[in-house]
């Protein structure tokens, strides 16, 4: 017997609501992503549920946990909301590069340069949308392994899956102190000397501090992390308050006027990278998903150098 179960499900808009509560595990955080209210969410959600007849979740304490028929239900929603983003690429495709959806997502260090990035790129096709999404590594490797967008940008790439990468601008990572700081008139400072002072680290999960942690590891040692704080400007600012010394990427500091910071002449530190663009090779590509790769191999790269010229 052919399955109705289509007709009785109500909008491709509830699986969407499903899929976002599921993937922040809160109503509340969903309801922010999706801009809806949180009875509009629990409403459309229960509506699903009747339309099969069955509980998605249940609610345990704070916690929402997933029934077996919720779980199936959130696989089958993932199917159907990648073949309609399927069905649009295929269809911007047919338009030529008039519209289409552009989806990035980076980590939180990138988002300083990408602009510069994209703004010619929109300017050559000004039709379609970005979607830009901004996390730390491991968030944005969590969205490479569930595929969810078409572009990730890193200066770590995952070891553990294969990837095509195009590698666009170097990163440098600089050490910062704040004006009137004892290391802050040395001409020259060991990486011992360096260990001795409170030191402001990124988070877990992001790669600088993955970087950071590798780096020092190799040489036997480790900074004297005071204060974990998961965003760079914190981690700027905290450093002009006097609260630490800390390591950050170059492109943090290299616009927006001057930070009463210090750049530190450490010896021998060296954690330089690369950024890359990153894709999995068993990616289908829209058109523009293609003609953005091209683009930032050729004048985007460019580009950046020229305005980096100066780090
Ligand atoms: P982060 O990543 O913003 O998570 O620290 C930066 C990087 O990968 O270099």
């Amino acid at each position: 017997m052919k399955s109705r179960l289509h007709a009785h499900i109500g909008t491709f808009r509830q699986l969407e609501i499903l899929l976002a509560v599921y993937e922040h595990k809160s109503i509340k955080e969903a309801s922010e992503a999706l801009y809806l209210s949180q009875p509009t969410i629990s409403m459309q959600l229960k509506k699903l549920a009747e339309s099969i007849n069955l509980p998605l979740y249940h609610q345990i304490g704070r916690k929402l946990q997933f029934t077996e028929a919720g779980q199936a239900m959130v696989e089958t929603a993932r199917e159907i909301l990648q073949s309609c983003e399927q069905l649009d690429m295929e269809l911007s495709s047919l338009r030529g590069l008039k519209s289409g959806t552009l989806k990035l997502a980076v980590v939180t260090t990138a988002k300083y340069f990408i602009p510069y990035l994209l703004g010619p790129f929109c300017e050559k096709f000004p039709g379609i949308d970005i979607k830009l999404t901004v996390g730390n590594r491991q968030q944005i490797i969590e969205r490479l392994e569930n595929g969810d967008d078409d572009f990730y940008v890193f200066s770590h790439l995952p070891t553990t899956l294969t990837l095509e990468t195009i590698e666009f601008i170097s990163n440098q990572l600089v050490a910062i102190a704040p004006l009137g700081h004892p290391l802050a008139e040395k001409s020259s400072i060991s990486l011992q000397e360096f260990c001795q002072y409170d030191f402001l680290a990124r988070e877990q999960g992001s790669g600088t501090r993955y970087a950071i942690e590798k780096f020092f590891a190799s040489k036997e040692l480790s900074p004297k992390t005071k204060m974990t704080i998961e965003s760079n400007e914190a981690i700027i600012h905290s450093t002009i308050a006097g609260l630490g010394i800390s390591i950050l990427s170059a492109h943090t500091i290299a616009f927006g006027g001057k930070y009463d910071l210090v750049k530190l002449p450490v010896q021998d530190l060296k954690i330089d990278s690369s950024w890359s663009l990153a894709w999995r090779p068993e990616s289908k590509q829209s058109m523009i998903a293609r003609e953005f790769a091209q683009y930032v191999q050729s004048e985007g790269k460019a580009g950046l150098s020229k305005k980096y010229s100066f780090m």
